[in-house]
């Protein structure tokens, strides 16, 4: 254990050298911040899109729906795959036009409670981001106005829109019954949750180690945090190189490089990792950040961490096990 004086010296050095870690000291003052926190029992809702169980219905039938790309040949479901976490196993998902794209496919589930969506935060709702695949090129390649179209022609999709809709069919309403359904992907009986709500035998003893780390020494806590144990803020690892990140969005250099912090729920089952797909298991990831990360990343730019080299590595495999606590177990 560290002591008193000796975080003081830390955090007078890490306070004065990374912006950041001033946040997270101020974090750290305010409640419930930094703390792991079990998943609320309701998902929020937008007033404009109230879940309804027809409407999760009528967007799971959208979501499996091959017809809502260009070619009729790809659904949401080919790249997020339910059996596959919601994400689908690979590096780089391929796209209908036979492209790989160039971030790895994020799990989709337990997104309601997330503020921003995307590795780059560019969509605000579930709403917003759902058309954006269907219209994209690179992914399902279909014009919304013609997919508006098909779906009229479609007697059943005609009548379930009409069950959830007063003005039936129409671009607004599938994003919004794209929504309903993906709100209503929550994972909430992973072990942790079980020990989170008072089963104290629910880890093991290794898993018990690698969340006193976590929240600990570690330090993984001033990141992921909250019920999705991500804060949704975004940070530069030294992940990757090509690709910004975040300065595309907000035209900031000081974005530059910086993702956002992924929920960590289901982790176990959506591999590969990072935003560029780069690392293969759940120990490589955290090798990464013990093995020591770069201090500077891509163009000389400060890293938003530090690396964990000066701590025994046998404490990757604890963590690990911690991690692979958090699958749901139904
Ligand atoms: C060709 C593969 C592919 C298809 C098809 C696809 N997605 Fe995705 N999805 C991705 C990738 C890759 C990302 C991450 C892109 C990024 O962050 O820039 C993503 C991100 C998302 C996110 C944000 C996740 C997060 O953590 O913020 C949501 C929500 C989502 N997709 C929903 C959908 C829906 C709904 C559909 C169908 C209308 C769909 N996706 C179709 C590959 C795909
Ligand atoms: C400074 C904030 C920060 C800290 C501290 C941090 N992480 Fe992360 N973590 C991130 C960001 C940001 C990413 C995504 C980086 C990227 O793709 O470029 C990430 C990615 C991950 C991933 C991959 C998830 C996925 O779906 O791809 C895992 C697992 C992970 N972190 C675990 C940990 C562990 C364990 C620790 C402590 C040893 C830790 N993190 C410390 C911000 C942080």
């Amino acid at each position: 254990m560290k002591t008193l004086a000796q975080g003081v010296l830390v955090c007078a050095a890490l306070c004065l050298s990374f912006p950041d870690a001033i946040i997270l000291a101020e974090q750290k003052a305010g409640e419930d911040a930094a703390r792991l926190v079990p998943l609320p029992d309701k998902t929020p809702q937008p007033p404009d899109n109230p879940t309804t169980a027809a409407k999760v219905a009528l967007g799971k039938n959208l979501f499996f729906d091959r017809r809502l790309s260009g070619n009729n040949r790809m659904s949401c479901a080919s790249c997020h795959v339910p059996s596959k976490g919601f994400a689908d196993g690979q590096a780089f998902s391929i796209g209908v036009k036979g492209h790989k794209l160039t971030r790895n496919t994020p799990t989709i589930l337990n997104l309601g409670f997330q503020k921003e969506l995307f590795w780059d935060g560019r969509a605000k709702s579930l709403e917003e981001q759902a058309l954006m695949p269907i219209e994209s090129p690179d992914e399902m390649n279909q014009p919304i106005e013609k997919l508006v179209l098909e779906l009229k022609s479609i007697g059943e999709y005609r009548e379930s829109f009409s069950r959830s809709f007063d003005d039936g069919i129409n671009a607004v309403n599938v994003a919004k019954a794209l929504a309903a359904y993906e709100r209503s992907l929550v994972s909430k009986t992973s072990a942790f949750d079980k020990y989170l709500n008072g089963d104290k035998n629910a880890l093991s003893a290794s898993a018990m180690r690698g969340l006193e780390l976590f929240e600990g020494e570690a330090g993984c806590v001033r990141c992921h945090n909250g019920p999705l144990l991500s804060d949704g803020k975004f940070y530069r690892l030294g992940v990757g190189r090509g690709d910004v990140g975040r300065a595309a969005i907000t035209g900031k250099r000081e974005d530059a490089y910086r993702f956002r912090t992924p929920s960590l729920r289901e982790v176990s089952r959506t591999a590969p990792y990072m935003h560029d797909g780069s690392k293969k298991t759940l120990y490589q990831v955290v090798e990464y950040y013990y093995r020591g990360v770069p201090i500077r990343g891509p163009e000389g730019l400060e890293l938003d961490i530090g690396a964990l080299s000066d701590r025994s590595f046998t404490e990757i495999d604890d963590l690990v096990a911690f991690l692979r606590t958090l699958t749901n177990v139904d």
